[in-house]
Formats: C-alpha cells, sequence, structure tokens
C-alpha cells in the first residue's frame, strides 16, 4: 500500500536515541511511495477506463520507462561500443538480479528472452529435435493442462504433433474449489498414458492458468511427474512472477519461464527461461539463430541481431520501483491477492453468483460469475460483451466461457477475469458492477449483440 501523505511527518524531537531512530523512520517512511506517486507513475494509463485487466498485457510504472529511454540512448549515441562493451554485462546484471527473486542456484541457468511465447519455443523445438533425431519414439507422450494458454497450444501442436509425438490433454474442472480436484486429474492423464503404454516425454503444466485463471498446484505435479518418470517438465508460468511467489528450485520443474511485462513492471517485452543444471541441456536454443549459436542459451539469447534490448536492462529500476512498495515485492502481491478476493466476492455477492475458486487458488486475479440473465452462451458472446463493456462503459475486463454441462440449468456460463495491480482504485470495480447491474436493468442479453 502507497504510504499515506500524512505518515510522513514523524516526530522528530526527543532526545538523542530517540531523535536518531525517528530519523531513520522518517527515512524509511518517505522512501515509501504516496498514492500521489502512484497516480504520477501510471498517468499515461487511458483515465477514463477501468483497467481491471492487469493479466494480460502488465503495465510499467514512468520512472522504469524513462530508464528504458535512457538505455535507448545510450545505444543510440554509440551503438559500436553498447554492443561490443555495455550490453552483455547489462544483461547479466539483470539476470543476476533475478537470481535471488525466482532462487534459481547458478545464473547460468537464467536466460533472458522476449516473452513466454518465445520460452515455449526454445523448449519446444528442443523436444521437437528429440523426435526428430530418434531419442523419442513416435506416438511418445506430451501432456498439457486442457487450459493451456492458446498460444502454448498451437506451439504443441506444431512442434510435438507435427514431428510424431502424442498429446494428452489434462481435463480440469471449473468452477473448482480443491486442488485435489486438479491432481486427480492430472494422474488420471499419467494413468491413460501408461494404460496406452507411452513414455511421456514431456509434461507442460501452468502455474497460473490464463482462462480460467487458477493457481495450479504446480509444485505437487512436478513431483507426481518424477515419481512417473516423466522425461522433461516445462513450466508456463507466464502470469507468474510478481503475482505468486516463484521458487524454481523447490518447484524443481526442467524449465520454468515467467513474463517480467506482466506483473513485474518491466515494459514490454521480456521474461525469462530458467533451465534447471543448463548443462544437462547441451541441445537447448534460441529459436533466432545468431553469431552466439552453440555457446548456450543465455549467451545465445543475449545476441539474436540487432533490435532494442532495452527492456532487459531494466530490471535494477524495477526492483527499485518495487521496493518503494511496504514489504516490497511480497506485500504487494499479498494485498493485490486480499483486494482482489475482496473485490471479487463483493460483485459475485452484488449479482448473486459466485467466484470461481476459493481464495488460496487464486493470485492477483479471481474469475467471478456474470449474471445469467446476460444470456452468455458462446465464446463469440464473451467476446462481444467484453467490447460492448470496453465500448459503452469503459471497463476493460476479459470474459471467460464456461459451458453448461449435461443436466445444468440456469447455471453461471460466464465468468469474468478480474485484476488488481498496484494502480487499481475501488472505483474501478464499482464502475465494472455499476455497468453490469446497468445491462440487467435494462434487460440485455448477448443475443442482442449479434450482427
Ligand atoms: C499462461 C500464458 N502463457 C503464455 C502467454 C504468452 O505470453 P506472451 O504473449 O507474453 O508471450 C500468456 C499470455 O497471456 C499466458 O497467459
Amino acid at each position: 500500500m502507497a504510504s499515506d501523505d500524512r505518515h510522513h511527518d514523524s516526530a522528530e524531537n526527543g532526545d538523542a536515541e530517540n531523535h536518531h531512530i525517528s530519523k531513520k523512520t522518517k527515512l524509511t517512511l518517505t522512501s515509501l511511495i504516496t498514492t500521489s506517486e502512484i497516480l504520477s507513475e501510471f498517468s499515461h494509463h487511458d483515465p477514463t477506463v477501468a483497467r481491471i485487466n492487469n493479466g494480460s498485457f502488465g503495465c510499467c510504472p514512468a520512472t522504469v520507462l524513462a530508464a528504458q529511454r535512457r538505455w535507448q540512448y545510450r545505444f543510440l549515441a554509440q551503438p559500436d561500443l553498447f554492443y561490443i562493451r555495455t550490453l552483455r554485462p547489462a544483461i547479466d546484471h539483470s539476470r543476476l538480479l533475478l537470481l535471488p527473486l525466482i532462487n534459481a542456484s547458478h545464473i547460468d541457468e537464467i536466460s533472458l528472452v522476449d516473452n513466454a511465447t518465445t520460452a515455449t519455443a526454445i523448449v519446444l523445438q528442443h523436444i521437437s529435435r528429440s523426435f526428430h533425431e530418434n531419442r523419442f519414439q513416435k506416438g511418445d507422450a506430451a501432456v498439457m493442462l486442457h487450459y493451456a494458454y492458446g498460444a502454448v497450444k498451437k506451439s504443441v501442436q506444431a512442434y510435438v504433433s507435427r514431428a510424431g509425438g502424442y498429446v494428452i490433454e489434462v481435463s480440469l474442472p471449473f468452477p473448482v474449489y480443491s486442488n485435489d480436484e486438479i491432481v486427480a486429474e492430472f494422474r488420471n492423464a499419467l494413468n491413460k498414458a501408461k494404460l496406452e503404454n507411452r513414455k511421456v516425454r514431456l509434461a507442460v503444466i501452468d502455474h497460473i492458468t490464463s482462462m480460467p485463471s487458477v493457481v495450479i498446484p504446480v509444485k505437487e505435479l512436478v513431483k507426481i511427474c518424477r515419481e512417473e518418470g516423466v522425461d522433461q517438465v516445462f513450466v508456463d508460468a507466464a502470469h507468474a512472477i510478481g503475482c505468486t511467489r516463484v521458487d524454481v528450485e523447490d518447484i524443481g520443474a526442467d524449465f520454468y519461464t515467467s513474463n517480467l511485462h506482466k506483473w513485474l513492471f518491466a515494459p514490454p517485452s521480456v521474461a525469462f527461461l530458467y533451465c534447471r543444471k543448463a548443462y544437462e541441456f547441451d541441445d537447448v536454443h534460441h529459436p533466432v539463430v545468431s553469431h552466439e549459436y552453440g555457446k548456450g542459451l543465455p549467451v545465445e539469447s543475449a545476441w539474436i541481431g540487432t533490435r532494442d534490448y532495452s527492456s532487459q536492462l531494466v530490471v535494477p529500476e524495477v526492483l527499485d520501483f518495487i521496493n518503494r512498495f511496504e514489504g516490497g515485492l511480497e506485500g504487494i502481491m499479498k494485498r493485490n491477492h486480499e483486494k482482489v478476493v475482496e473485490m471479487g466476492e463483493m460483485l459475485a455477492n452484488v449479482w448473486g453468483t459466485q467466484i470461481g475458486c476459493s481464495p488460496d487458488m487464486c493470485s492477483s486475479m479471481i474469475m467471478v460469475g456474470l449474471p445469467t440473465s446476460l444470456g452468455i452462451e458462446s465464446e463469440k458472446d464473451t467476446l462481444n460483451l467484453r467490447n460492448h463493456l470496453r465500448e459503452n462503459f469503459g471497463v476493460e475486463v476479459p470474459i471467460y466461457y464456461r459451458p453448461p454441462k449435461e443436466g445444468e440449468v440456469n447455471v453461471v456460463t460466464g465468468y469474468a477475469r478480474i485484476s488488481h495491480q498496484v494502480y487499481n482504485t475501488i472505483e474501478d470495480y464499482y464502475k465494472f458492477r455499476d455497468a453490469v447491474n446497468q445491462l440487467v436493468q435494462d434487460g440485455f442479453t448477448c443475443a442482442l449483440l449479434l450482427d
């Protein structure tokens, strides 16, 4: 939470020791960000929009954008010097700062890439080569969640299915109120592979699924993979860093990627890809091959041709920004989680619906059921409704279609994924509440939006 401006006037009188303490206290307090400073950091946000979708594209404060601009000018001032002397050490510095944040054991395990999509291509091309070069057999399996991100599913199709791999999807329940339900479905999928005598070469597991958004018990699923002899585990944690605690050692996957531009305040676009015991994976390469090919993924990724690397260089300023908040990253995550749960429950109560998972299974995003009278009957309806909310009410929020199961009547079929980030205020959620209330009151249904 931003420090309240009133707190800045801490007492400075008293004896020497007290004076010393109060001065120290004052120093700490004045360094905490204030509400007006937060407003100023995000003053480039469109003020007419209640932005309750941090999940899709994240956000970047003004001080970090200014630092990025400085790096861009530094490159343009003397590109040759920048390339020869500056770039690599600056990228290494960012990697080093990430090390304790994710609890990796060695800097060589961390590469900086553009985004989670690129990281996915790196891992899946590595798997694809194993099929093509006969280390894996045709019909060997890859397991992934049914709720895997659309682009990741396409990558699995492009790199695993096309190489001869057999894909098993783990169907997940939603709404979901217990991790046990997820674990049971995951075990079912691995059993299916066993029954069919398939060797499972890869498991792709989300840390936080995108739509619907649920925090997956990733450590437990990785442990099951190890027990069942799954070859390699890739965790798509695109949303995780800055949204939930990340401890790559503890999770124990072979590969783990997270965007820094979603919840860690970095500019678009930068992600890290962690490769456990990187030296064991000598065939992991960046999809864009350049001069450094064959020197290990971190070095390959640090030069993929002439381009703007500035988003990778501002990790120090990102951490400076985070440390202006009480409790640093932990504090931000805790407050975002508490707020998003509170707002989700408030909306569900007003609309007579429910939240889509128990509060301990969500992070800084939560799924909130929308009133059934809105008549959400397809994915197209969710897209139309989202556009309608943006264009007519100034609310930006993604919506998920949850088809009714056989026999279910009058069930909630539309869930909004709301986010909370440091720039949000309660008015954003009231705006959303009032917009939906207005639609209900007007007798609106999604059928009216069809052309
Ligand atoms: C679970 C998941 N994986 C991967 C991605 C892709 O991230 P990017 O577009 O930054 O590559 C996203 C983006 O929202 C996501 O939610």
